[in-house]
């Protein structure tokens, strides 16, 4: 068991906070060596500092997914310092609470930028590097609402349904190159991802949701998500009770359009 994480070079995006920060203990704790990233350099040294005296080893890589232009010689100075990546775990990501028609063109564009070409363009830059190596597993991290709209939420759940469409495409290419790809469907996990989410100002929210407050902790999530990655699953559902609207979608969609239409904007 122990082979999946000892001494596997692990880039996690989305390290210095929730669901990432979590995934780096569990790798580094577990013997991995973790390339750490966001934008937030004293984050990672927070981060970095709690793995002192791990198993593994952590380095951090800060850089602005945004920043598509970067990415790529990013990627190979990654590589050519540890030698190959065996994991890539694309986990960072910003929501939104704004409604369409407050919603400016720049913000849809902005929210896109970090969570679908800044993921994408990561994953196109370390694949090369992966299929040299032999093979290697790219994770990307969708949502719930990457399966359906939601109030509030219509560049996230663009850019999150987007990554889909990617990342199947992904496993059908590159199945023959030993390329495992897993997308992460989280529901509700309590992290800052409200308080960072973008209004039409692109101003952060800066509040807790009220649901979001009842999720599972991070640390439960990156055992769900390990627990599926360990098993290959192509999609591994993050969460609790609230998976259920996956299922109303698909197979009651009626119920579904009733129950979210009830939701009030906030
Ligand atoms: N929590 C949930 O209930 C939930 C539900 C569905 C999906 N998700 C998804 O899960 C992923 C992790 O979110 P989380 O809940 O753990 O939230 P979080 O605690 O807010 O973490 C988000 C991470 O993304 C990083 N990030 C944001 N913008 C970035 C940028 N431009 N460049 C580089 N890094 C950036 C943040 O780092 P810095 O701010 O330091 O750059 C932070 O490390 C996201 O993709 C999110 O959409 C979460």
């Amino acid at each position: 068991m122990n082979d999946f994480y000892s001494g596997r070079v692990v880039w996690i995006t989305g390290a210095s906070s929730g669901i990432g920060e979590a995934l780096v203990y569990k790798f580094v704790s577990n013997g991995s060596r973790v390339v750490a990233s966001s934008c937030d350099s004293d984050q990672l040294d927070r981060v970095a500092d709690r793995c002192s005296g791990m198993k593994g080893s952590i380095t951090a890589v800060p850089f602005d997914l945004a920043d598509t232009a970067a990415i790529e010689k990013l990627a190979g100075e990654v590589a050519a310092k540890e030698g190959r990546i065996d994991i890539l775990l694309n986990i960072g990501g910003v929501s939104q609470r704004a409604l369409i028609i407050d919603t400016p063109l720049w913000l849809d564009r902005r929210i896109m930028e970090v969570n679908y070409f800044g993921t994408i363009a990561l994953t196109k830059a370390v694949l090369p590097h992966m299929i040299s190596a032999g093979g290697g597993h790219i994770v990307a991290t969708s949502s719930i609402s990457g399966r359906f709209g939601f109030p509030l939420r219509s560049a996230y759940s663009a850019s999150k349904q987007a990554l889909h469409g990617f990342f199947e495409t992904l496993l059908l290419e590159h199945k023959k190159d030993n390329i495992r790809v897993s997308v992460l469907i989280p529901g509700r996990v309590r992290t800052k991802i409200s308080f960072s989410a973008l209004t039409a100002s692109g101003k952060e929210h800066g509040k807790m949701d009220e649901g979001l407050d009842k999720g599972i902790t991070p640390e439960r999530a990156a055992e769900q998500i390990i627990r599926g990655l360990k098993r290959n699953r192509r999609e591994i559902l993050v969460g609790s009770s609230e998976l259920l609207m996956l299922s109303i979608r698909k197979y009651f969609p009626a119920l579904f359009f009733r129950l979210a239409g009830k939701i009030k904007p906030t």
